[in-house]
């Protein structure tokens, strides 16, 4: 997790990119779909990490929820009374209303930074996010923020958390790919907006920095999952998923892949790949009743 950052760059590089950029191409680039089998999918893994049942009939915020990938999942489910996906990119939320309409199932959507959630204090039941905190100026002082809008005894589940060591193995093993790209913009003299990709990707995180960015609350289960579904997802796949409109069946296959490596990362290598070179830091923590307590397992 890196220590000082220009949080006004951070916050602005973000909205600019999610709104200018990722919008239109997101739930395609990330093979984000809204089925029965992906809802079910969703809330087996919030379990999973949670390690008990979600709570049911109550007020879930989903915290840069961006095209709804779960906040739409949540809702289609049926379990709970309000879905609040946040996220700091109108174009994001405006995708994920039209999923949720798609789907015939309602959310409410907020604009918001997050450096303050806009929500009083002890009136959240259960935050969740995926793939938000490394996109965040200060992952440890929005988790204050969590603490501060869920109810005592209320949860947070965060998932899809890059982890220090599995980018690195990505990082290079996308290498060639980028190699690709570079020659292909200069060959094409496709002209190339710089975004600030360091203040956009801002944190990676270790064990020990989820240690950190759930101190104060109790109950913190650290859930680092997954490798060869993501390290092969990000290195080629992504690249891959573009070319499904000239490709016809690419999407098939990739997905067919996809689950044969996620069935081997259940079945085999989340036991012996070590921690932290696991790739997905997915984590929960309840807050305390009383905040003087705390405990990690
Ligand atoms: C990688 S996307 C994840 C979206 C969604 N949770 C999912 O699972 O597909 C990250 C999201 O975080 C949002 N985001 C980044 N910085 C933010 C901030 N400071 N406040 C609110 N949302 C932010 C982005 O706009 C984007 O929609």
């Amino acid at each position: 997790m890196r220590q000082s950052v220009d949080v006004n760059r951070v916050l602005e590089q973000n909205r600019r990119y999610h709104d200018e950029v990722e919008a239109d191409v997101y739930d395609t680039r990330m093979g984000v779909i809204h089925d029965s089998f992906t809802v079910r999918q969703m809330i087996a893994e919030l379990e999973r990490v949670l390690g008990r049942p979600l709570p049911t009939g109550c007020t879930v915020v989903d915290v840069g929820a961006g095209t709804g990938n779960v906040a739409v999942k949540l809702a289609m489910s049926g379990r709970f009374d309000r879905i609040i996906a946040a996220d700091i990119s109108e174009g994001m939320l405006a995708r994920a209303r039209a999923s949720a309409e798609a789907a015939g199932c309602s959310i409410e959507t907020v604009q918001t930074d997050m450096v303050r959630l806009p929500f009083e204090d002890e009136t959240i039941d259960l935050v969740v996010g995926c793939a938000v905190l490394h996109h965040l100026p200060d992952p440890l002082a929005f988790m204050a923020e969590v603490r501060r809008v869920l109810k005592p005894g209320g949860s947070c589940i965060f998932i899809g958390e890059p982890s220090k060591w599995g980018k690195r193995i990505i990082e290079t093993l996308k290498l060639p790919l980028i190699g690709v790209n570079r020659v292909y913009k200069l060959v094409s003299g496709r002209p190339g907006i710089s975004w600030e990709h360091d203040n956009i990707d801002v944190h990676t995180f270790s064990i020990r920095d989820l240690r950190r960015v759930t101190a104060g609350y109790e109950n913190v289960r650290l859930v680092p999952e997954g490798f060869l579904e993501t390290v092969l997802d990000q290195s080629f796949f992504t690249a891959i998923r573009y070319m499904q409109g000239t490709l016809p069946g690419v999407i098939p296959v990739v997905t067919a892949i996809r689950r044969t490596c996620r069935a081997l990362d259940q079945s085999l290598l989340n036991r012996i790949v070590p921690r932290d070179l696991r790739t997905d830091m997915k984590f929960s923590a309840v807050k305390p009743a009383r905040t003087d307590t705390a405990s990690v397992t």
